[in-house]
Order: C-alpha cells, then sequence, then structure tokens
C-alpha cells in the first residue's frame, strides 16, 4: 500500500491496494488503523460493486441500515446518492456540514461512497476532522466545553423541527420526514473520545445541534456560534474532487462532511454503506 497524506489534519489517499478481491486480516487491520490515523481515505479506481462494497464496509463495523433514508433498488443497505441532470435549484443530500445521524443514540462509526458517475467538474465533498479543531480550540472555549454535553436534534427528519415546507428536495432520494422520533433530544458529550485510537475530538455540527445543555438560552447559543465558526475553519478540511470508480471512507466520530451542490445540468451517482458506531463517550 502506499501512502499519499491529502492535507494536514486529516485525509491520505491510498493505492496499490484492490478491495474488489477478498481482504485479509493484516489488509483489514491496516484499513482501520489508516482510518484512525487520517480520518477520509481515498481509494482511486475501486469502481467496487455492491457485494464487495458491502465486504469492505465491513472491515470496519456491522453494516448499518440507515432510518428515514430508504435504501437503493438493489440493496436495502446501500443508499444510491443520486441527483440526475435535470434536478436543478434543489437541496442535495448531505449539502450542508454535519456529522452523520449525529441525533440518534448510537450515531454511526463512518461510511464508505463508491462513485459511479460523477458531473465533468464541480460536485466534490468536503471534510473536516474534528480532532484538528479540538486540539486547536481556545483554552477558555475548551474550559467551557470539557465535560459538557450538547443537544442533537434530528430536524430534518422531524415533525415539530420540520425542515420549510417549500423546501426543495431531490426526487431521487426517498427520505422519511415528520417523524416525532426524530424530534426527541439527544444529548452527547462535545468532546468525544475514540474508542480504538483515543483521540478527542468536538462532536458537534451545525445541522443537528442545537443547544449546550445546562447553559441559559443566551449563553448556549454565544459558545455554539463561537464553537462552529472554530469547527469549520478551512484550516481543518480537505476536499476531494471524484473521479469516477474512486472510493472515499471516513470516520464520522472524528469528522464533519459537506456535499457541494454547484454542478446543476450533471448527473452524480454515488453507492454509500454506513458501519455502525457506539453512543459517544
Ligand atoms: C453524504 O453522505 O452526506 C453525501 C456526500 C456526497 O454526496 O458527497
Amino acid at each position: 500500500m502506499n501512502i499519499d497524506p491529502i492535507a494536514g489534519y486529516l485525509g491520505a489517499e491510498i493505492t496499490g491496494i484492490d478491495l474488489s478481491a477478498p481482504i485479509d486480516g493484516e489488509t483489514a487491520a491496516a484499513l482501520r488503523r489508516l482510518l484512525g490515523q487520517y480520518l477520509v481515505l481515498v481509494l482511486p479506481g475501486q469502481s467496487l460493486d455492491i457485494p464487495s462494497l458491502k465486504r469492505a464496509t465491513r472491515v470496519f463495523g456491522d453494516i448499518l441500515t440507515v432510518p428515514y433514508v430508504a435504501g437503493s433498488d438493489q440493496d436495502p443497505e446501500v443508499i444510491a446518492v443520486l441527483k440526475e441532470a435535470d434536478e436543478c435549484d434543489i437541496e442535495v443530500f448531505g449539502g450542508d456540514w454535519h456529522s452523520d445521524f449525529s441525533f440518534l443514540d448510537e450515531p454511526p462509526g463512518g461510511s464508505l461512497l463508491q462513485s459511479v458517475e460523477v458531473p465533468p467538474y464541480g460536485g466534490d465533498t468536503l471534510w473536516s476532522s474534528q480532532t484538528g479543531a479540538y486540539d486547536r480550540l481556545p483554552k477558555d472555549l475548551k474550559a467551557v466545553v470539557d465535560g459538557r454535553l450538547a443537544v442533537h436534534l434530528g430536524a430534518p427528519y422531524g415533525k415539530k423541527h420540520a425542515p420549510p415546507k417549500d423546501m426543495a428536495v431531490s426526487r431521487s432520494i426517498k427520505m422519511h420526514r415528520g417523524d416525532e422520533s426524530a424530534d426527541r433530544p439527544r444529548l452527547h458529550p462535545i468532546v468525544r473520545t475514540h474508542p480504538e485510537s483515543g483521540r478527542k475530538a468536538l462532536f458537534v455540527n451545525p445541522t443537528y445541534t442545537v443547544a449546550i445543555y445546562g447553559l441559559p438560552d443566551d449563553e448556549s447559543r454565544d459558545v455554539l456560534a463561537r464553537l462552529m465558526k472554530h469547527c469549520l475553519r478551512p484550516d481543518f478540511t480537505m476536499r476531494h474532487r471524484w473521479r469516477p470508480g474512486d472510493l472515499c471512507i471516513w470516520d464520522n466520530r472524528m469528522t464533519m462532511h459537506y456535499a457541494i451542490n454547484d454542478y446543476d445540468g450533471h448527473r452524480r451517482l454515488m453507492y454509500r454503506t454506513t458501519f455502525a458506531g457506539e453512543r459517544p463517550r
């Protein structure tokens, strides 16, 4: 395997490995170690079919059927992340900074995204290292958030906290919205420790984190605004420009990501799997 780091805080391109073939124990352990270290792995030219994508997913954990988003026609455990060429001026799946399903009791450990069809330009994905954000957190903010909990809500899927009715979303991804279970607030530590690597990261995001638990409203708003401004500094990010066949694997415990929506008029199709995580500690 060749390993080329991509950015200062996260990301490595991995070549010299073929995940369409059976994955031996040594290779699997190396991939888990690399994901722990780099948080996002980019493997060009994999072009995995669905059984191989699922086999590669199991290297990192049990496959999770994510709630609220319908599985693809081929397999309920795989989401087809699709925007058709004629779907213009709409919201895309993952089109804001988030950590996947952080509002669940046990948010996912990570995901694999296999590109199938990419636009001639645009449609990149951004990731942000929240280990980097934690390491560089100003001391006064660290003193406020260490040991505290944040409130997460599944607002985009909820009933009480539903998205605006006139929000245009892709017809190519079927989402189950208006679900009361997504309105139930979940509390997670703001600083989270990875169960295997022991690394610490900030675990808040602008899509699902709505308050700092136990602080008065105005103070909670101020602290959250400062935290978000810090977490989303470009210093902590990497950007991937997709080519057909690329496979990206990311750690959802220690990163946020953002699907850039700048390719109206072109088709983009990705297959996505998710692996299980645990209650954040
Ligand atoms: C997502 O999983 O949030 C979407 C990522 C992408 O389409 O680039």
